[in-house]
């Protein structure tokens, strides 16, 4: 398969078949090894788990091509436990992290003529993911699993790069209080398309999720944590169970604190508080950091001191150490980046 028909400036984030995949099945108590193909397409019992009780759940990182040339991914020892947290609380068998790692690397040297080239703005997507296979019709979980990983260039997430977003508060929740949002299950995003399709129908990029139990304080978005800044430049990270750990926020921590000298406050936020803020950002693997100029709540629009036409000089400075380290122009903490090739 050839890669020379894809614009890389110009990628947006989509699926772009690429030639090979890893696929590993479970059955018997017990994962067989697992190995790549060529084959894009699953073939289901009309009754499979995940097809009748949304037994699935995902994970997402990508692959970076550096600035001398290499192929690294940032961190999948990280995406690998919380795969295993989500298999967890979803009675599903544990794929082991160190199984996890291999197989990324594997389908990601398989299809290194897709990873991006360096400074074009885009990267390769990761997209591990495992189901229930076999034919479920009471209420349990599947006996048979199908983990697999693919991959994707993509481009920014949302259209438009950079540029600040506007987001909206929602009036549906997402996860709620001891249900499952801090991990990565399908269910989660199934629950949000409504609300995103409404947010994009009323002119907005993205939801502000609030906590379910007393609609006060932030949770995240739909696909992204948040990050805010206050007007004497410390960071403050929104803290509660039912909000997915995001790897990119827990390093943007260690990049604010060891790389920027910032303080961090990881703690409850009250969206009372939101308009004290002078920046806010929306921080993920796919997002990256995405800036927010504004938030409306019902009408009432907070507008962001950072403003509508850039990123705000912390969130920028956060996002170039992330990058820089991501693409091997700044050194990262051991155990960060995992060279494919
Ligand atoms: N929150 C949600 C709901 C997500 O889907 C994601 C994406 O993975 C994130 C946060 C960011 O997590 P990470 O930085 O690990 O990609
Ligand atoms: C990611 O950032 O990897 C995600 O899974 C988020 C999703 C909205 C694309």
């Amino acid at each position: 398969m050839e890669n020379n028909n894809l614009d890389w400036d110009n990628l947006g984030f989509g699926y772009h078949k690429t030639p090979a995949r890893f696929v590993a099945n479970y059955k018997n108590g017990e994962w067989e090894n697992g190995g790549l193909t060529e084959d894009d397409t699953i073939v289901l019992s009309e009754c499979a788990g995940v097809l009748q009780y949304a037994q699935t759940i995902f994970e997402g990182l990508k692959a970076y091509r550096t600035e001398d040339g290499r192929i690294v991914t940032f961190r999948p020892d990280l995406n690998g436990e919380r795969l295993e947290n989500s298999a967890k609380r979803l009675e599903m068998p544990v794929f082991p992290k160190e199984k996890f790692v291999e197989a990324v690397v594997e389908t990601v040297k398989a299809n290194a003529d897709f990873v991006p080239p360096y400074g074009s703005g885009a990267t390769l997507y990761i997209r591990p993911y495992m189901f229930g296979s076999n034919p479920v019709i009471g209420v349990k979980p599947a006996d048979e699993y199908q983990f697999r990983v693919f991959t994707t260039p993509v481009g920014p997430y949302f259209k438009g790069g950079v540029k600040p977003l506007t987001i909206c508060v929602s009036d549906f929740d997402r996860a709620a209080p001891h249900g499952t949002g801090h991990i990565k299950a399908g269910l989660n995003y199934a629950m949000s398309l409504h609300a995103i399709v409404t947010a994009h129908k009323n002119g907005y990029d993205e939801n502000m999720y609030l906590d379910a139990a007393t609609r006060t304080k932030v949770e995240e978005t739909g696909g992204a944590n948040f990050l805010f800044v206050t007007k004497d430049n410390k960071i403050v990270i929104p803290k509660s169970d039912s909000i997915l750990p995001s790897i990119t926020r827990r390093s943007l921590v260690t990049v604010a604190k060891d790389y920027l000298g910032l303080e961090v406050e990881e703690r409850e936020v009250l969206f009372t508080e939101v308009k004290e803020f002078a920046e806010c950002g929306l921080c993920g693997t796919a997002a990256v950091i995405s800036p927010v100029g504004k938030i409306v709540d019902h009408g009432e629009e907070i507008c962001l001191p950072s403003g509508m036409t850039e990123m705000g000089p912390i969130t920028k400075k956060l996002y170039e150490t992330l990058t820089g380290i991501q693409m091997g122009r700044i050194e990262a903490p051991e155990g960060w980046i995992k060279v494919i090739e």
